[in-house]
């Protein structure tokens, strides 16, 4: 399914409100759980998965690789597996990832390590942008090739090795690049050592031990043991907390106003935004808290505060990746200097989230500065924003489209986001839970 193109139009500050909500369910855990079930054997199982662009795009790459996928409920799936080494399609076929920097890194992993692959790779426009060197510089070392040499974005060809072995990789902050070497690593000869430099979201790792004897997982290190019979996995998809962000930051901000928002992941490499806000000053709180699938959930209240300017330190930025557009809205409209360190590989996502966010920052009368990996943003505390106009170009990156929605509804300036499509690549129900909190806009097709 593809979403025809529009544009959103705001012009009012939203008013009080109490709502309780759920969210769309998480992007991460949709994706790996397709990926994972389509290279296991036998029938896997995904209850509650995100029907969104970025996940429609995973299920249409996996159809044209042969593994067949059935919808059985609205949300719930059945993936035919067709085991290790088995996915393959036609010479000269093109897989087209859409949007997705994730089902693009995760995939292109399976498939280096997968014989008799010979396949062109292509994205949208802003995937087409974004540089894939270090997944081709660690997939080079299975064995894989890339074509043209020396070229590090799509359109690419892979033609993958069919003799691979482990290899030892080091893994920093990137959990797309961390689980394509787990996923090379699944179907090489011998092992494949991971030494965690930093502690990326885990949730491959998480769903593989549902097959402990092609895994094994310690503080500092991973071990994945080639050639393994890697059986079926079943998985219940929590609410994604990275959506939830923008409904709680809208909710921080606004006065007199709670939401409760129900069933969402809490895995602890996924909610350093929720943490960071608590240390300054967020009334957040997590409750009713369980596990399932070696997943935390629950539900999250959040309360009307009274925000000090963040100090988020670089060892933030893994747990809080996805979330710095929204932190810096944040930070725009609490009074006092705000600073964001380690933050560089904010350049290479959707858009460049460094830049596009200091220009809408900057149309709302917000000075920002970034130098040497670190974002100073000299915060304002209120905004009229009868005063401003607030103009998003189409860059083809949802959470500059929702952080910008968060933004124009708190200070009410007149706003113009275009192609707001983009949104649906992971939050479908974002203009729909808006609405049920009170937010009115227009749609202009
Ligand atoms: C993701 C990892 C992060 C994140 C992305 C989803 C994942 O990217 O920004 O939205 O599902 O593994 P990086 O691995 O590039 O940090």
């Amino acid at each position: 399914m593809s979403y025809k193109k529009f544009n959103l139009n705001l012009n009012s500050i939203i008013s009080e409100f109490n709502k309780t909500v759920t969210v769309d369910s998480d992007k991460s855990i949709s994706i790996r759980s397709f990926l994972i079930g389509s290279i296991g054997n036998n029938i896997s199982v995904v209850k509650n998965a995100l029907n969104s662009e970025d996940v429609f795009s995973t299920i249409n790459c996996l159809k044209k690789l042969g593994v067949k996928i059935r919808k059985i409920a609205k949300k719930d799936y059945a993936i035919h597996g067709k085991s290790l080494g088995s996915l393959y399609l036609k010479k000269n076929e093109k897989l087209n990832f859409g949007n997705s920097g994730t089902l693009a890194r995760l995939l292109v992993g399976i498939l280096s390590t997968t014989p008799n692959i010979d396949v062109r790779l292509i994205g949208d426009h802003s995937l087409n942008k974004r540089s894939m060197r270090k997944l081709i510089e660690l997939m080079h070392k299975f064995g894989a090739t890339f074509l043209p040499n020396k070229k590090y974005n799509f359109p690419l060809r892979l033609i993958s090795s069919n003799m691979p072995t482990g290899i030892k990789y080091v893994a920093g902050s990137s959990a797309q690049l961390k689980s394509s070497v787990i996923f090379a690593g699944l179907n090489s000869y011998g092992n494949t050592f991971i030494i965690k430099k930093k502690e990326s979201r885990d949730h491959t790792e998480n769903m593989l031990l549902q097959n402990k004897q092609s895994i094994k997982i310690s503080k500092k290190k991973i071990k994945v043991i080639g050639k393994k019979y890697l059986n079926k996995i079943n998985v219940t998809v929590p609410g994604d907390p990275s959506s939830a962000a923008f409904f709680s930051a809208l909710t921080l901000l606004k006065s007199r106003s709670s939401l409760l928002i129900k069933n969402v992941g809490l895995n602890p490499t996924r909610i350093g935004f929720y943490k960071l806000l608590k240390k300054h000053g967020a009334k957040i709180y997590f409750k009713n808290m369980r596990k399932k699938n070696a997943e935390y959930v629950g539900n999250i209240l959040v309360k009307s505060s009274k925000l000090k300017p963040i100090k988020a330190t670089s060892d933030y930025y893994t747990n809080t990746t996805d979330e710095y557009p929204i932190l810096f809205i944040i930070a725009a409209l609490t009074k006092g200097t705000s600073t964001f360190k380690g933050i560089a590989e904010l350049s290479n996502k959707e858009s460049n989230r460094i830049t596009e966010m200091q220009n809408i920052l900057k149309q709302v009368g917000v000075n920002s500065y970034y130098k040497n990996n670190q974002l100073k943003i000299f915060g304002k505390g209120k905004i009229s924003g009868e005063r401003y106009k607030i103009n998003v170009k189409n860059l083809g990156d949802h959470r500059i489209c929702m952080s910008s929605f968060v933004l124009a509804v708190l200070i009410g300036a007149k706003t113009e986001i275009k192609n707001f499509e983009t949104v649906f690549t992971s939050s479908p129900s974002f203009l729909k839970i808006m609405k049920l909190l009170g937010v009115k806009f227009e749609i202009k097709k």
